[in-house]
């Protein structure tokens, strides 16, 4: 791929826009922002499939790995569970009162990890394929705002990063943090969203303060990383990236900061959502 490999979708939102997620099974991807608008899209159209208005302002979300709901993170500490065939409501939960960045399923199904402002994790138990929920922890331990986690290929642990540059390690059904390098070093992650951590270590340019890259992902067949930073720009790397500061194809095309990137299921594509332009970018 070379700069220009893209497809502006700017249609859809009006509002900062951070919340993304591919599909797992199907070419389409969500996105939701702060103008509480909530959409699902068909990657090969480009078309919504739907969208719906909710009642906060939304940051963050991620799809049941069944791809039967999806989850929506707002700025109030709600969030909502929606139908992904049917766009209906199926749940509305509250933890606390902060901004929700991120929220992500485990592998498995049947646990959701939420990501708050308020320096804590929530964990709950998921049934019945995305449509119940219960909460079966509140794990603190993070000095500062949570940024991002990602689970274990086998749903028994979380890594997470936190404002103050934090790579902290769970066990998550108890809230237990590892602290044995012996055992964080082997685990398997099912996906890589940590702008932290050893194997993306690389991705960092020279002089950053820490808080230039706002959105990371590795592609599903583990080979590539992408990066979103705060200049409008999405770079690609060679995965795993823990060389120092790592060779990069970079692209431009958005007119500001870049907020969130995903790899489509499959790899076909990379979306990438801009933050005051509110647009998204589909890359081949
Ligand atoms: C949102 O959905 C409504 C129908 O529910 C449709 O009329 C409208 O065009 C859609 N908006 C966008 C931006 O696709």
């Amino acid at each position: 791929a070379h700069e220009g490999d893209f497809s502006p979708i700017t249609q859809g939102h009006t509002d900062e826009l951070w919340g993304l997620a591919a599909h797992p099974t199907k070419p389409q991807f969500f996105t939701c922002g702060q103008d509480k608008h909530i959409m699902l899209w068909d990657a090969i159209s480009h078309r919504p499939i739907w969208n719906k208005t909710i009642e906060d302002a939304a940051q963050s979300s991620g799809f049941h790995p069944s791809g039967s709901v999806v989850a929506v993170g707002t700025l109030t500490g709600r969030w909502f569970v929606f139908d992904t065939e049917t766009k209906d409501l199926v749940t509305v939960h509250t933890d606390g009162n902060e901004q929700l960045s991120t929220m992500r399923y485990s592998p498995d199904g049947n646990f959701l990890a939420i990501g708050s402002h308020d320096n804590c994790i929530y964990i709950y138990s998921v049934n019945d394929n995305g449509r119940k929920y219960s909460r079966i922890g509140k794990c603190s331990g993070h000095s500062s705002f949570i940024t991002h986690l990602d689970w274990s290929a086998n749903s028994q642990y979380l890594v997470s990063n936190s404002g103050d540059y934090e790579i902290l390690y769970w066990v998550p059904s108890a809230c237990k943090q590892v602290v044995s390098v012996e055992t964080t070093r082997d685990i398997e992650w099912v996906t890589y969203t940590c702008t932290l951590g050893f194997h993306v270590f690389g991705v960092w340019p020279e002089g950053s303060d820490g808080t230039d890259i706002n959105a990371l992902c590795r592609s599903r067949e583990r080979k590539l990383l992408s990066t979103g930073d705060d200049f409008g720009k999405v770079h690609l790397f060679s995965y795993p990236c823990s060389q120092f500061r790592a060779p990069s194809h970079m692209y431009g095309g958005h007119s500001s900061h870049v907020t969130n990137v995903d790899f489509l299921h499959e790899d076909t594509h990379l979306i990438s959502t801009g933050g005051k332009d509110t647009s998204i970018m589909q890359w081949r």
